[in-house]
């Protein structure tokens, strides 16, 4: 079981609400570990494939989620996380298109979720975690110190999508990928399976139209009136 003197700020919430590039800071000024939730699923999915192991072998995809080999470093520049699996570094590989669909099928499946779960709460060691997820306050740390929604209006989460896309160099639309976020959402919010919904007692914090420095401040000013100091000694 989780060690309770540990301290968790979970925060949730969907893809472009800002929670990754927010949680990455947040960890940073707290000087907590950072645990990339998201990521877990993604390599799971990634594994699956290595070892021809079909999205739909719910068993053998469970073993794998218990026994994958991966972990977490910092870059050379100690500025972003680098995911490996196998001893790989595999940060821009589990970001593609086809890896993030795979996780999407995988995150779906309940006993996938149940074999990832100790995995997870084996990253709340001292001083702190920051958990980055959609289901951290709910199930994953129903514990933890500090619950945090993190949101968007549906059309500034497609603006922020749009942006990524075209400075990748994809052409695509803006009304569309809208359109697909609203889908998401309602598939996300009415799943069964941890549905995308804030914690009891989580803050819901609105990004629409905040620069980032400004979530940061409000999320640490949440985190201050939790006890926990943002102070680094
Ligand atoms: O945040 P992300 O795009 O890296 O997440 C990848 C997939 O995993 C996405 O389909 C949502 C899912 N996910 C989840 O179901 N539960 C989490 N705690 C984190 C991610």
């Amino acid at each position: 079981m989780m060690d309770q003197a540990v301290a968790v700020i979970a925060v949730d919430g969907p893809s472009g609400s800002g929670k990754g590039t927010i949680c990455q800071r947040i960890a940073a000024v707290l000087g907590f570990h950072y645990l990339d939730s998201g990521a877990l699923y993604r390599l799971l999915a990634l594994a699956a494939r290595r070892h021809k192991v079909p999205l739909e072998d719910v068993e053998d995809l469970s073993v794998l989620a218990e026994h994958m080999d991966i972990s977490f470093r910092m870059n050379a520049d100690g500025d972003h996380p680098e995911v490996i699996l196998e001893g790989e570094d595999v940060t821009a590989q589990i970001r593609t298109e086809e890896v993030g669909a795979g996780a999407s099928k995988v995150a779906a499946i309940p006993a996938v979720r149940t074999a990832l779960l100790s995995r997870q709460r084996a990253f709340a060691t001292a001083p702190g975690l920051v958990a980055d997820g959609r289901d951290m306050g709910t199930v994953v740390f129903p514990d933890a110190r500090v619950k945090i929604f993190l949101t968007a209006s549906a059309e500034e989460r497609a603006r922020r999508r749009y942006n990524q896309l075209i400075g990748k160099g994809e052409s695509v639309s803006l009304p569309g990928l809208i359109e697909q976020v609203r889908a998401r959402d309602e598939r996300d919010t009415r799943r069964e399976v941890s549905p995308l919904i804030p914690a009891e007692g989580a803050e819901v914090v609105d990004t629409t139209g905040v620069d980032i420095e400004q979530v940061v401040e409000t999320v640490l000013k949440i985190v201050r009136n939790a006890g926990i100091s943002t102070y680094r000694v």
